[in-house]
């Protein structure tokens, strides 16, 4: 597989800056305190970053609108801050993606504000207009009324979110724009120059949202879209070969074989896989049989593996927590498949300890039920748990409240905890060849009605039983990793381990 050869041994943890660590006592998490939080984790065992947009934005989307690419918020602290962050995790060995935000900007970004004046200027077709302001996009949420320009704007997702302009796979409108027109293309090289910028600064690469959605009017297979990526992503190789790309993508046959991706995430999409596994409610890590996961992760899997890297989630800024969907004992066992699973796994802050999904919380920054699962990490005991010393009404979210919340110190001091099972199993991973992320993969057992899921990475045979009873495996050899029991062939209650295979 042709992709950077640095991902077969990665493990990414993704951080939402406003609640990582305040290192000013403002109340938000800021790029110094990601700096402070650098070598816990490494220590974790992570070795990779992924941040949420941290750029200059009215934060109406949690920084998913953006105003300024290339200047990080001022709340967060400043461009210097951010690459001596990059410094500093290279130091360490930790890699740094940044969060590209390519089919819109914040309603407020400068290019907006040209494009929507009534005069003919460089950045009038930058964005979707129509011709007339009472004349929509048909089958697209669209605003009018807004600017001096005559037509009405198309929207990506939320209201403040202006659909940038890559153009029409078909133009069947004056207004739309031909995907080769100029117009078209500054917007592409304008968001290439982004990438430049901050790859040039050190960053190692892009996490890229909504990578899907670039072309309008794209066919089913998305083949505008992703061959403007695998353009892109190509363009960007030559200058930065090191540099790695995962898109928000949800779907390895278009994200890896066609657009080029190193990595699309393993999504929850309604009865996919991944939700099968996670979050439906006959989920296999409730204690169900694995086969729904199991068919549609195989299949995926083998079509995409030579291309590129599926992405597992514990979950992640739009999700709620992976906490909320088992119990500890689960947790645990979900934890070791999301990590001894192919491909490049990425690890939510917080959920290595287990933090719960605060869901009555009232929404903050356009996060909605999405508010719950970004809330500040539990670092010790004390005063809001260690996130930032300002007083408790200044806190970007409020800490989870709970007598019984997990944080970071709490569970070093216990053997057992789960963030002490998850750094062996991540030592254990970075140290076997097999557990990697291109390492071979072979379903060896998964059956109807039965909670036993048995595969094999390379030379190692693992087990997973999250139901509530104990099952026969019929297997033997030596552990080399387990969470609960195994004997003679049994494996507990909520147990998983991982064998030599005989030789
Ligand atoms: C992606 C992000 C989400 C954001 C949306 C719009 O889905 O993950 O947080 O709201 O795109 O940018
Ligand atoms: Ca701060």
């Amino acid at each position: 597989m042709n992709r950077p050869a640095w991902l077969r041994d990665a493990v990414f943890y993704e951080i939402y800056p406003s609640s990582f660590y305040d290192s000013n006592a403002d109340g938000i998490g800021d790029i110094n305190g990601i700096r402070q939080k650098l070598s816990y984790v490494k220590d974790l065992g992570c070795n990779a970053l992924w941040l949420n947009p941290c750029f200059d934005s009215p934060f109406k989307d949690g920084g998913y609108d953006v105003r300024d690419y290339k200047l990080v918020a001022p709340r967060y602290g400043t461009n210097e801050d951010l690459y001596a962050l990059f410094r500093e995790a290279h130091e360490l060995g930790i890699r740094v993606l940044l969060d590209l935000v390519p089919g819109h900007t914040s309603e407020e970004h400068p290019w907006f504000l040209e494009s929507g004046k009534a005069e003919l200027n460089e950045y009038s077709d930058r964005y979707v207009w129509t011709d007339f302001w009472i004349k929509g996009t048909p089958g697209h949420p669209y605003i009018g009324g807004e600017t001096p320009r005559n037509g009405t704007y198309m929207l990506n997702f939320f209201k403040c979110q202006p659909a940038l302009n890559y153009g029409w796979a078909k133009v069947t409108e004056p207004w739309q724009t031909p995907m080769d027109a100029p117009a078209a293309r500054a917007t592409r090289d304008a968001m290439a120059d982004v990438m430049r910028f901050w790859l040039t600064k050190g960053c190692d690469g892009f996490r890229v949202d909504m990578a899907n959605s670039l072309i309008k009017g794209d066919d089913d297979e998305k083949s505008r879209t992703c061959a403007l990526w695998k353009g892109l992503l190509g363009e960007m190789r030559r200058e930065f070969p090191e540099a790695a790309f995962v898109a928000e993508w949800g779907w390895p046959r278009q994200a890896l074989c066609l657009a080029d991706f190193d990595m699309d995430f393993y999504l929850d999409h309604w009865g996919n896989g991944y939700n099968k596994l996670v979050r439906s409610a006959d989920a296999y890590l409730k204690g169900n049989d694995p086969l729904a996961f199991v068919t549609d992760y195989a299949d995926l899997y083998e079509a995409s593996r030579e291309y590129g890297y599926m992405s597992f989630i514990t979950g992640n800024h739009d999700t709620p927590r992976i906490s909320h969907y088992m119990t500890p004992e689960q947790l645990k066992v979900g934890m070791a498949l999301l990590f001894t699973l192919p491909g490049v796994p990425f690890l939510y802050y917080g959920d290595e300890i287990g933090m719960r999904y605060l869901e009555y919380l009232p929404t903050k920054e356009g996060g909605y039920t999405r508010t719950g699962s970004r809330t500040p990490m539990q670092w010790s005991e004390g005063k809001n748990l260690g996130f930032s010393d300002g007083e408790a009404a200044s806190l970007y979210l409020p800490v989870d409240p709970a007598k019984d919340a997990p944080t970071v110190s709490g569970q070093q001091k216990d053997p057992d905890s789960l963030l002490n099972t998850l750094k062996a199993l991540l030592r254990l991973r970075h140290g076997t060849p097999d557990l990697r992320s291109d390492g071979s993969f072979t379903v060896l057992y998964a059956q109807k009605d039965d909670p036993l899921l048995v595969y094999r990475r390379g030379g190692l045979t693992l087990a997973a039983n999250p139901s509530n009873k104990p099952v026969n495996t019929g297997l033997s050899g030596r552990a080399v990793f387990q969470i609960g029991a195994f004997e003679q062939g049994v494996l507990g209650p909520c147990s998983f381990v991982i064998l030599e295979a005989r030789a």
